[in-house]
C-alpha cells in the first residue's frame, strides 16, 4: 500500500463528508481496528526486520496525518453549523446577551441602614427587641394604663388568652429595655417592625416600621431633642429644614410634641404637605418620669427625650408612594425600582 496514495484518498473522501456520522464513517476504515492502518502495521512481522523501524513509522504518521484531516473537517462542519444558526430567522447575532436579574434592599432596609450610620456616628448604640412583646414592655411600663385605648383588642394583636404577650404596636417597648440595661449617661435608637390591628388602606398595614430613639442624661432638654431631630432631617433631606413643635399626647412622654419640619419639596404648599408647607415628621417628647423608674432609672437625677419616627411612612414620603400596602405585599414590580 502507497501511504502517499492512502492519505490523498483519504484527504479526498474526508473532505466530502456533510456531517459527523459521515466523518466516522471514512475515519473507521483508516484508523478503525479493520482499517487500513491496522493492516499496514500487520504487515510488519512479514518484513524484513531492517525495513520494520521505518514502515511502523510511516503508518504512524499516516495515522496522524488522517486524524488532523479528520479534526479539520469537523472544525469546519461546526464552524458551518453554528453559522447557519446565526443565519435563522429568529436569531440575531447583534442583541446583548441575557443578564442575570439581580436582586436590591429593600427601601425600608436601605433607609433604616442610613439612618443606623446617620445615628452611629452621632454616638447612638443601635438596639433591637422582641416584636412579640410583654404587655409590661408594650403597655404598662410605659405609663400606658389598663384603661387606656391603645391596650383595646381592636388596636392591638393579643398573643395569648391572659392578655400578657402582644405583637408589639410600637417600638418604645424597647426605650425600657435600653434602661433596664443600661446606666445613664446613653443614646439608642431601636428600627423594626411593629403590628396593628387595622382595616388596611393606602395609609395604614397591620405590619409597618418605626425607629424609636431614646436619649437620657443630666439636663436633657426640648433643646437637645430639637438639635438631634434637625441632624437627622440633614441626613435625611440633605439640608436644613426649620421644624416646629405642636402639642401631642402621648402617655409615656411629657411634654409631648408633634414635630413637623418644612416641607422639603416645595416652598409655597404642594401635595405631599397639602398645600401647608410643613409636613409631620414624628411624635416625641420628654420622657414621663413614671417611664424613667419603670426603667430603673432615677427621675430626680436624669432625664431624656424619645421620639418614634415612622419608617414606613419616610419611605413613602421619600419615593413618592401613594400606598404603604405596596411595601409589604412583595411584588418585584414594585421592588425593582429601588
Ligand atoms: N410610640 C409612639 C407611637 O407609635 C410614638 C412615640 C415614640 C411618641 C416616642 C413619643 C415618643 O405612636
Amino acid at each position: 500500500m502507497d501511504p502517499e496514495a492512502t492519505l490523498e484518498e483519504a484527504r479526498q473522501r474526508i473532505e466530502a463528508c456533510d456531517d459527523a456520522a459521515a466523518l466516522k464513517d471514512v475515519l473507521r476504515d483508516y484508523v478503525g481496528k479493520k482499517g487500513a492502518i491496522s493492516a499496514m502495521l500487520a504487515e510488519i512481522p512479514k518484513l524484513d526486520p531492517a525495513d520494520r523501524k521505518a514502515h511502523g513509522q510511516k503508518a504512524n504518521a499516516l495515522k496522524q496525518s488522517i486524524q488532523a484531516l479528520a479534526e479539520d473537517r469537523q472544525a469546519a462542519l461546526d464552524a458551518r453549523e453554528l453559522d447557519a444558526a446565526r443565519r435563522a430567522d429568529d436569531f440575531d447575532p447583534t442583541l446583548p446577551p441575557p443578564v442575570a436579574e439581580r436582586g436590591s434592599l429593600h427601601p425600608i432596609t436601605q433607609v433604616t441602614r442610613e439612618l443606623e450610620d446617620l445615628f452611629v456616628s452621632m454616638g447612638y448604640e443601635v438596639l433591637d427587641g422582641p416584636e412579640v412583646e410583654l404587655d409590661h414592655y408594650n403597655f404598662e411600663a410605659l405609663n400606658i394604663t389598663k384603661d387606656h385605648p391603645a391596650r383595646d383588642s381592636q388596636d392591638t394583636f393579643y398573643c395569648d388568652e391572659i392578655g400578657t404577650l402582644v405583637l408589639r404596636t410600637h417600638t418604645s417597648p424597647v426605650q425600657i429595655r435600653a434602661m433596664e440595661g443600661r446606666t445613664p449617661p446613653f443614646r439608642v435608637i431601636a428600627p423594626g417592625r411593629v403590628f396593628r390591628q387595622e382595616t388596611t388602606d393606602a395609609s395604614h398595614d397591620h405590619t409597618f416600621y418605626q425607629m424609636e430613639g431614646l436619649v437620657v442624661g443630666k439636663d436633657i432638654s426640648v433643646a437637645h431633642l430639637i438639635g438631634a431631630m434637625k441632624t437627622l432631617l440633614r441626613g435625611i433631606f440633605g439640608r436644613d429644614l426649620d421644624v416646629r413643635l405642636r402639642p401631642g399626647h402621648f402617655p409615656f412622654v411629657e411634654p409631648g410634641f408633634e414635630l413637623d419640619a418644612r416641607c422639603p419639596f416645595c416652598s409655597d404648599g404642594c401635595s405631599v404637605c397639602k398645600k401647608t408647607t410643613w409636613i409631620e415628621l414624628l411624635p416625641c417628647g420628654l420622657v414621663h418620669p413614671n417611664v424613667l423608674r419603670a426603667g430603673g432609672v432615677d427621675p430626680e437625677e436624669w432625664s431624656g427625650f424619645a421620639f418614634g419616627l415612622g419608617l414606613s411612612r419616610l419611605v413613602m414620603l421619600r419615593h413618592n408612594i401613594d400606598d404603604v400596602r405596596h411595601l409589604l405585599d412583595g411584588d418585584v414590580r414594585f421592588l425593582e425600582q429601588f
